[in-house]
């Protein structure tokens, strides 16, 4: 079993490589739909690690299909096909590399905010907290305590920061002057939308969705759900029977790497490290098991 860490199209213009997608032109038209693979690269502490996760490209690729599918009617979305078999003639020829793992997408003019729905709070909504009593700007109640259960979901948007780092926490307030009043306001409708709906069908699977990141962009003038979607790469997953709040939650998946990077005492800087046999493969389990848990399917 072998990780995939880079796809080679041929004569296909390679847009961008982000953390972990490939994403081509499908053709030179300015307009042209997006070729989006989802390689089997890792990274943690904003750094892309030495090592890949066999089949962690397909894993989060199916699972963003599967949600697609189920929030169809809550928002439309930038997908046109990830059956290989209809994808254009030209690329036929890496049918193997990109199966299970490729969509072709509507290229979207992307909102430059990840709009992020928080149910619990953690990570960063947890620091913001921890230091103002506030998330974003929106006060919350004292006393709460790490990975606790907040009083209802909230919006929490993040300017992207484009040369590697943390996205940054930003108030409502800097998202309408971005974006303007009527998009930030349907951006949070839709994220709040979305999470309330994911988050009640993962926990009917005995998964809490304690956080989660979309991305929005105009397909034809109508603001529509791009990118990944509630992946464990975009989404804090937690196992309901290990909920304990007042202190940090495992996270589902990167834990073990988080772990043994901390174990090792890398100082999170370029290069990241690759990873041993046992660490990838517990990583592996760990995406398979999301998988497997919320859509019931096996790979
Ligand atoms: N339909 C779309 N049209 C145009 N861009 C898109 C579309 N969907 C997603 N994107 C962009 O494609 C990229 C996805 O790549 P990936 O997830 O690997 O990047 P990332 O690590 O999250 O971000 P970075 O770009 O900072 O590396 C993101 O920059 C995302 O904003
Ligand atoms: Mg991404």
């Amino acid at each position: 079993m072998s990780a995939l860490l880079q796809t080679e199209l041929g004569s296909l213009a390679l847009l961008a490589r982000g953390k972990v997608r490939d994403i081509y032109a499908l053709s030179e038209q300015p307009e042209s739909d997006l070729v989006f693979v989802a390689t089997d690269r890792i990274s943690a502490f904003d750094h892309v690690l030495g090592s890949g996760i066999p089949d962690k490209g397909k894993i989060l690729t199916q699972l963003s299909l599967f949600w697609f599918d189920f929030l169809k009617d809550l928002a439309p979305n930038h997908l046109v096909t990830a059956e290989v078999r209809e994808f254009p003639a030209g690329l036929q020829p890496y049918a193997e590399q990109l199966e299970g793992r490729t969509m072709i997408v509507r290229r979207a003019r992307m909102f430059p905010v990840e709009c992020v729905a928080r149910g619990y709070l953690s990570g960063s909504g947890w620091k913001d907290y921890r230091t103002t009593g506030a998330v974003c700007g929106i006060a919350l109640p004292s006393g709460l305590r790490e990975s606790d259960k907040l009083p209802e979901p909230i919006f929490t948007p993040a300017a992207k920061v484009n040369t590697g780092g943390h996205d940054e926490n930003i108030s409502f307030t800097r998202v309408v002057e971005t974006v303007g009043q009527e998009t930030a306001d349907r951006l949070r409708e839709l994220t709040l939308a979305i999470y309330e709906k994911a988050s009640e069908y993962a926990a009917s699977r005995g998964v809490i969705l304690a956080d989660t990141k979309f991305e929005f962009g105009l397909i034809d003038g109508r603001i529509a759900l791009a990118d990944e979607v509630l992946t464990p790469d975009s989404s804090r997953y937690w196992p309901a029977d290990q909920y304990r709040p007042g202190g940090p939650t495992p996270s589902f998946d990167k834990q073990y790497v988080r772990d043994y990077l901390e174990s090792i005492g890398w100082n999170k800087r370029a290069p990241a490290p690759a990873l041993p046999a046992e660490v990838v493969a517990r990583t592996r389990d760990k995406y398979l098991q999301a998988y497997e848990l919320l859509t019931r399917h096996r790979m």
